[in-house]
């Protein structure tokens, strides 16, 4: 072991793991579930029946591709089409596969923190839509738009697909939006998939499937913390649990410690201690109605140009503009 403890610098996922840990009730952030394994395992939540998040974005797309492409040409310029947090791009490849059918005028830059994700899309739209013009870019939504905001003229659509601002707190989601806005110019978009309140099984189900997919998913931020700090949890001795509030409209996930334990974290020099049924918080994926929508862009200060949803109402993609 290295023994660099004086001049070690704590990494982020450290520190929060530290503070999280430490504090009553126990909390970690969700950004956190994913490294290579955990990228994996929502990959396989994408593909389960009942995480029908995925198939109603992915079927809105299919419906209104035209109609979306439509609105994202409005005024005719050429545009750039940035992407928050891309993924396998599976279901942009809709759209852009139309652009190209419809010979629209674009680039494409998805945005990631992660290179290695990046290199995997890029390759595989160079295969599947050589057409695309792609440029990746490495680095955190903010700093990233913002640079390219400055440097570039040509217009932006952004997207931000999967229900991914679930993971945000109300306020949080606010911040983000007006963060959006401030990089935004006149004429820019932003495109944003935000799943809907709908039956309460229904919502329990997607984050709750048989075959402990999201179980293990929701585990691996201490599998994480095992092979990255030292931990010595045993992922046995803690249960998957979700719950959804209908009033709110907030899934919460939380890991549940079965019995009284210990869990030594060497790199943090820490022994957390776990009464029987103590809890961990680890997920929020909050769920919308108009209502709340209208809500967040009126503080954020955008404006809702237009919406899609599926058939049964379980989803909706919402356009803004400044
Ligand atoms: C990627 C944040 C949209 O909250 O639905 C899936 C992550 N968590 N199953 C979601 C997730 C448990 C997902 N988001």
């Amino acid at each position: 072991m290295q023994n660099n403890i004086a001049t070690k610098k704590e990494t982020l996922f450290e520190k929060e793991v530290h503070q999280g840990l430490t504090a009553y009730p126990k909390y970690l952030s969700s950004k956190y579930f994913y490294d290579a394994i955990g990228d994996k395992l929502f990959q396989d939540i994408m593909a389960l029946p009942e995480y029908y998040l995925t198939n109603c974005e992915h079927d809105i797309l299919k419906t209104y591709k035209d109609e979306i492409a439509n609105h994202f040409t409005a005024d005719g310029s050429p545009f750039s089409l940035f992407e928050l947090g891309a993924g396998d791009g599976k279901k942009t490849k809709v759209l852009l596969e139309h652009f190209i059918n419809k010979q629209l005028d674009f680039d494409y830059r998805p945005i990631d923190i992660s290179q290695n994700a990046l290199d995997q899309l890029e390759s595989s739209i160079k295969q599947e839509l050589p057409k695309v013009v792609v440029s990746p870019l490495q680095g955190t939504y903010f700093d990233t738009l913002k640079n390219i905001g400055q440097e570039n003229k040509k217009r932006k659509v952004i997207l931000f697909l999967g229900s991914n601002i679930g993971n945000l707190l109300h306020d949080q989601a606010i911040d983000f939006l007006r963060k959006l806005k401030e990089v935004m110019q006149e004429g820019d978009l932003v495109f944003m998939g935000f799943d809907q309140k709908k039956d309460p099984q229904t919502i329990l189900d997607a984050y709750n499937d048989p075959t402990k997919i999201t179980a293990a998913f929701n585990k691996n931020i201490l599998t994480r913390i095992n092979a990255e700090m030292g931990a010595d949890f045993k992922l046995d001795t803690f249960k998957h649990w979700e719950v959804y509030d209908p009033e709110t409209g907030t899934a919460k996930s939380y890991l549940v410690s079965v019995k009284k334990q210990d869990v030594r974290i060497e790199q943090l020099a820490l022994t957390v201690s776990f009464d029987a049924w103590e809890s961990i918080h680890t997920e929020i994926s909050q769920k919308y109605d108009d209502k709340v929508v209208a809500w967040l862009a009126k503080e954020s200060g955008l404006a809702i140009v237009s919406q899609f949803t599926d058939p049964k109402n379980y989803y909706k993609n919402y356009l803004f503009k400044k």
